[in-house]
């Protein structure tokens, strides 16, 4: 069925390289909780907003740029971790600024505090918001400002 004639909206959670290893990777930046724990999480609040959540990794720039383009078909809007992408890929922000649906970036950990080469992103401007520092319960809060413009944008009848 069509998108705009669904009730429920589909988001795409798009996590990048590394992400797969949250648990036991440097918990003193990125703390104890795994990606399948922070997933659950998502899919149960998405459950509460009525959105329809799907989650996805990949430790591979390319298998990230072709979910975003399939996203663009296929669901509402995306939450991005881009992982170390996010400070080298200028192809994933490329994919970004092409994209006709609201990408939210996210980021465990505060960029800003940490060291210089991670304090530029090369997808935030192309991004509607991002959410960092706040640990795991960013991606929540990415998440629910997803779902906010999302209903925003469909007041308005526009797609981004
Ligand atoms: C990260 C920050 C990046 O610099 C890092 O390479 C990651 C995780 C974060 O969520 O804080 O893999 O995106």
């Amino acid at each position: 069925m069509a998108r705009a004639t669904r009730g429920t909206r589909d988001v795409w959670v798009l996590h990048g390289p590394n992400l797969n290893l949250l648990g036991r990777r440097e918990p003193k930046i990125y703390g104890h909780d795994t990606l399948a724990a922070i997933d659950a999480r998502l899919a149960a609040l998405g459950e509460e907003l009525g959105l329809r959540v799907a989650s996805f990794q990949s430790n591979h720039e390319g298998a990230l740029i072709d979910r975003l383009q399939i996203a663009m078909e296929e669901a509402d809007g995306v939450v991005l971790n881009g992982g170390a992408l996010t400070h080298t890929s200028m192809a994933l922000g490329d994919t970004i600024r092409a994209m006709t649906i609201p990408v939210v970036e996210v980021h465990l950990s505060n960029l800003y505090a940490r060291e210089r080469e991670r304090q530029a992103s090369l997808t935030a401007p192309a991004a509607a918001g991002v959410v960092m520092g706040f640990g795991p319960v960013g991606y929540e809060l990415a998440l629910r400002a997803l779902h906010d413009r999302l209903r925003t944008d469909r007041k308005r009848g526009r797609r981004t």
